[in-house]
């Protein structure tokens, strides 16, 4: 009788456990892109980069980040974010031109710049585009933000 009743709160304490686990286990993957693995700092500047995102950046590269034919390239998964952080920080705040590839396809039309972005608001959006989607770049700091944005080259 007593080892039944073992085995049957063994079970119990089983149960619990992976209802814990599992519950714990569905906010990591609850479609953020893997916002939960991110420190609270950068959990913080993803949820405010994600706004201004919106309010700033999705009309030319959508909503879903995936751009718009060989007119907007796409930010969802962007060999070019990967390669050249440092041009991604100061183009939203200065613009770019020119020819540039992301994921072997090329664009060629000007991005206006938005000088009124504040360095905080710069690293909030980084944050945001270097995790939602493909990319992936945690613990982006105000402070190495804001070192790139002091030299950055004009228009470039
Ligand atoms: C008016 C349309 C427009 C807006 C608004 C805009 N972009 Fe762009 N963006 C472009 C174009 C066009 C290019 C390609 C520039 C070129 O061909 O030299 C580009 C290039 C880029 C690139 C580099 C290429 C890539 O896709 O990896 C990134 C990153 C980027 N934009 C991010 C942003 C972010 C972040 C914002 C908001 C702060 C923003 N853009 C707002 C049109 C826009």
């Amino acid at each position: 009788m007593r080892a039944i009743n073992k085995a049957f709160f063994f079970r119990i304490a089983q149960l619990v456990l992976a209802s814990v686990v599992g519950s714990i286990c569905a906010a990591c993957s609850n479609g953020s892109g893997g916002k939960g693995e991110l420190s609270i700092k950068s959990q913080q500047y993803f949820v405010q980069g994600e706004k201004l995102y919106i309010t700033h950046c999705s009309n030319c590269h959508q909503q879903d980040g995936t751009g718009l034919g060989l007119l907007f390239p796409p930010v969802n998964k962007s060999d070019f974010m990967d390669n050249n952080f440092d041009k991604v920080v100061c183009l939203m705040k200065n613009g770019i031109e020119g020819e540039l590839y992301v994921n072997g396809k090329q664009f060629n039309k000007k991005m206006p710049g938005i000088p009124s972005l504040t360095d905080l608001e710069i690293t909030e959006i980084s944050t945001y585009i270097y995790n939602k989607w493909g990319n992936r770049r945690d613990s982006i700091t105000l402070q190495e933000v804001s070192t790139i944005l002091r030299v950055c080259q004009p228009a470039n």
